[in-house]
């Protein structure tokens, strides 16, 4: 959400600019704006809509140079999108200049105060208050720019990662974060700024990534300086080596990022359980649960907090961890739980799951979880994201970078590594037998090729996309295990097609949605020989009674349900739990077609944004 990238160093800024916020687009954003600092003048371009249109702006507007600079995308909070809104943000003397992500909760009574001592606002952000209050506790007391930055940090509540720059003062930029991520790309005589590192990897892999409540003065020349903002004191700047690089974050051949992700998942999956899963020695290791064994297998009860498709993945984990390990679980949206005085108790568990890392409600959720005494475990994504570093321990699901706004291989590594979890936890309680237990690592270890398989379903996928491409509405059904994995479809087809669909469990169908059901409705009902087969089989009926269209994803060899369905998808066999991770895939494929042949923006889909970091 938000992008931000700032570069200052001895080439121009601009291309290293621009280039930083088109990689930083997958965040979702709304419109664009840079500024250009040549030695002289400031020079500051922005515009409502994507990064082209700056292009064409910038270059209309202005000279283009300068080594200097910072470029932001905004994903509007405070005020319309517009060009006024967009960022960056001059303060009224037409010294200092701001981008922001987040939110300045407090704005309304600092721009009420401000506007009385005379400051003029232009725009309806909350963060051309906060550029003009640096300007005013600046000039109050005549101090330098970090100094300032500061102090007025101090005087507000909300979230925030922030690039200031003084014209006065060129050769450097001050930045700051809480809540909000934000890098630091060292390079040789040269510094980058960005929300993560996709921006400069090209030029750096040496990489700093300020904590919360850290600022820093990145001056030309000089070694960087880290701050705490609350009560001034250095902080050791702690330079990490990348291992990312520029092709794992382009498109390698694919149309879309979404597609190439969906791709992946035989190989990322591998990533996942590589060094953690010996199914010839009947282990699972990993790090982050050995060091905490005790903890886990003490736990009253385990609770899941996480957002979107997360908590899907989550939902999964509930009915796994419980089969598995006899540990009650309980799955909760971060939003919800951060905000009803949930209880907490000293023994329970609380497993964060968030691609991103970054997501705001489920960093909210945690922080109160930590406070109310819970032993806080975080299953995410992105390597030294803020929620990997509140955690007190976690997994990293290790898939890559994913840049699709709909997750799709985030999802399933999100469950192999909460399979493995959980199969760790039964082998050390017992509640899974020896043989059992052996079976799931084998089946885990295998389950690659089967996703492989699984997406030879491609083409018929397409196929289908073409008969259903305008359904206004879709249905989608499962039971168990593939109850959230029918959520996981409908919300795919939603973000990605703007087509309305719904996920119900399939024997609520009948208290309900039954009632929707017509010749014109598609109904995907996830049918898998395991699991509660009759019983799905049963609904699907139920649905054929009242005319509805069926779709169904099935095992191979399946020939009851194929004689009632109108179309279907056949997946390889596997066990019930391990099932969502193949029958996922070809409901992934099936929105993915479905969105392109609507000729909807897959990857950046309206309103979305890639990591939620306001609430
Ligand atoms: C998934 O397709 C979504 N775009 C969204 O629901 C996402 O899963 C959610 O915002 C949580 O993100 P996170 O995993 O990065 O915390
Ligand atoms: N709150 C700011 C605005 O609305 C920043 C939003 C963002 O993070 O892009 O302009």
């Amino acid at each position: 959400m938000c992008g931000i990238v700032g570069y200052i160093g001895h080439r121009e800024a601009y291309p290293i600019i621009i280039k930083g916020l088109k990689r930083l687009e997958y965040r979702g954003y709304d419109s664009a704006g840079i500024m250009l600092f040549d030695g002289q003048e400031l020079k500051v371009s922005k515009t409502k809509g994507k990064v082209t249109d700056l292009e064409e702006k910038s270059s209309r507007e202005m000279t283009i140079n300068g080594t200097i600079g910072i470029g932001h995308t905004r994903w509007a909070t405070h005020g319309v999108p517009n060009d006024v809104n967009s960022h960056p943000h001059v303060s009224n003397s037409g010294n200092l200049v701001i981008i922001h992500n987040g939110i300045i909760e407090n704005y309304a009574p600092l721009k009420e105060e401000l506007i009385k001592r005379g400051y003029v606002f232009h725009s309806d952000t909350d963060s051309e208050v906060l550029i003009n209050l640096i300007e005013d506790v600046q000039k109050k007391e005549n101090l330098k720019l970090g100094k300032a930055v500061q102090i007025a940090l101090n005087q507000v509540v909300g979230a925030y990662a922030i690039c200031v720059f003084d014209k006065q003062k060129p050769d450097e930029i001050v930045v700051a974060r809480l809540g909000s991520p934000l890098a630091i790309g060292v390079g040789e005589d040269e510094y980058f700024i960005a929300s993560d590192a996709s921006p400069f990897i090209e030029y750096t892999s040496n990489a700093i990534y300020l904590e919360d409540e850290e600022m820093a003065v990145v001056r030309l020349h000089k070694p960087l300086k880290i701050r705490k903002i609350k009560d001034d004191t250095l902080v050791d700047p702690y330079i990490q080596e990348l291992k990312m690089n520029l092709e794992q974050i382009e498109k390698g051949g694919y149309d879309h990022f979404m597609l190439k992700e969906i791709y992946e998942q035989p190989s990322v999956i591998k990533d996942t359980y590589r060094g953690r899963l010996h199914a010839n020695l009947g282990l699972i290791q990993m790090a982050g649960i050995e060091d905490n064994l005790e903890k886990f297998l003490n736990a009253n009860r385990i609770l899941i907090v996480a957002c979107g498709t997360s908590w899907h993945a989550g939902l999964v984990a509930e009915y796994i961890f419980e089969e598995f390990t006899r540990i009650p679980v309980e799955v909760e949206y971060a939003s919800e739980f951060r905000y009803r005085n949930p209880v907490i108790n000293k023994g329970d568990v609380v497993i964060a799951i968030s691609q991103s890392g970054e997501t705001a409600d489920t960093l909210a959720a945690i922080k109160l979880a930590k406070e109310r005494g819970a032993f806080v475990f975080g299953v995410c994504n992105v390597v030294g994201s803020s929620i990997s570093r509140e955690t007190h321990a976690g997994a990293y699901t290790h898939a890559g970078p994913e840049i699709g706004v709909a997750s799709t291989k985030a999802f399933t590594t999100q469950i192999t590594v909460l399979t493995m979890i959980a199969l760790r936890l039964a082998k050390a309680k017992g509640t899974l037998t020896n043989s059992d237990f052996h079976r799931y690592l084998q089946e885990l270890e295998i389950i690659p090729e089967k996703v492989a398989e699984a997406l030879q379903t491609n083409d018929k996928a397409k196929e289908i996309a073409e008969i259903f491409k305008t359904a206004p509405n879709c249905l989608y059904l499962g039971r168990g295990y593939n109850f959230p994995v029918a959520l996981e479809g409908a919300l795919k087809l939603k973000e990605i097609s703007y087509i309305h669909a719904e996920g119900y469990p399939a024997a609520e169908m009948k208290h309900g949605p039954i009632a929707l059901i017509d010749e014109h409705m598609p109904v995907i009902v996830i049918a898998p020989k395991q699991g509660h087969y009759d019983k799905v089989v049963s609904n699907i009926q139920e649905i054929k009674s009242r005319s509805g269209i069926i779709i169904a994803v099935v095992t191979k060899g399946d020939t009851q349900v194929r004689e009632l369905a109108d179309y279907v998808i056949e997946i390889p066999e596997t066990s019930d739990a391990l099932s969502p991770l193949l029958t996922t895939i070809p409901l992934q494929l099936l929105s993915y077609h479905i969105a392109v042949m609507r000729e909807c923006n897959v990857d950046q889909p309206r309103n979305l944004a890639k990591s939620v970091t306001v609430e």
